[in-house]
């Protein structure tokens, strides 16, 4: 698919991964909707991107995890953006614990987040891609969405539940030109990641942002006519 010209909404853009992607759409000519709920930081990427790269940038501060919010911020960015030609359902968050030293909220604002709030925001914007009969959603899940382990349950729980969203969702969809994609990294180099403790190693070696963003950009660019369903993607660093 050309990508110059298309419009792409990204969720979690202000920092690693969405941030990494925004930038790399940016260098294909895509205009770009970003939502976060760190104002500042969306504000910094847009100056950047519209500075650097000259395409349309907009921003809307919401919390994916709340459905008027994401539908407010959806409705302002499809008519800023004038349309949207894709989704990329990448916020979300990480926090480990055993299922009884987790408080039952914390359990519950990762659900929240990781899968209502890719159901919220995927709902609001594929009507517009109904409308059109094309697009492309690409979902951020993880290999904790293909395997469990100890203190990953809520984690992993919403991560699985990312797969079995995006399999549904493409087989409602694929015949009518959406293509609905799940990408799984393994550990990526990022402020989640280092919060959570994860193994970062050595960090040259260690998968960044931008290679995830590589990736999502290659997918995009695959012809109308091939689907990737789902693509795993490690780091070569050795955990
Ligand atoms: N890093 C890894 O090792 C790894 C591996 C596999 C999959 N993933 C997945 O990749 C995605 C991105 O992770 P990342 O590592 O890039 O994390 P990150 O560096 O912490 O960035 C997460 C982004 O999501 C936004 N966000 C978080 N909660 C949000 C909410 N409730 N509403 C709106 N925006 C929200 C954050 O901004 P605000 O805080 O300003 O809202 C931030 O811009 C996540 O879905 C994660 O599960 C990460």
């Amino acid at each position: 698919m050309e990508l110059k010209n298309k419009a792409a909404i990204i969720t979690g853009a202000g920092k690693g991964i969405g941030k990494a992607t925004a930038v790399t759409l940016a260098q294909e000519g895509v205009n770009l909707g970003l939502i976060a709920r760190n104002r500042d930081d969306l504000k910094a990427l847009q100056s950047e991107l519209s500075g650097t790269y000259g395409v349309n940038v907009y921003f809307a501060s919401a919390d994916i995890s709340e459905k008027p919010a994401v539908d407010e911020a959806i409705r302002t960015l499809t008519a800023s953006l004038g349309g949207v030609d894709i989704l990329i359902n990448n916020a979300g968050f990480g926090q480990f614990g055993t299922i009884i030293d987790m408080e039952p909220e914390l359990w519950e604002r990762i659900i929240q987040t990781n899968l209502m709030g890719t159901y919220y925001v995927t709902r609001a914007v594929l009507p517009v891609l109904l409308e059109q009969g094309s697009g492309s959603i690409i979902n951020i899940s993880s290999t904790a969405g293909e395997r469990g382990f100890a203190t990953g349950s809520a984690y992993c729980a919403s991560k699985f539940a990312i797969m079995g969203f995006t399999e549904s969702l493409m087989q409602e969809v694929r015949k009518l030109n959406i293509r609905v994609t799940a990408l799984t990294p393994s550990t990526v180099n990022t402020e989640l990641a280092v919060k959570a403790g994860l193994p970062i190693g050595d960090e040259d070696r260690m998968m960044q942002p931008e290679d995830v963003a590589e990736l999502i950009l290659a997918t995009l660019k695959l012809p109308d006519r091939v689907l990737l369903k789902t693509a795993g993607i490690w780091t070569t660093n050795p955990q």
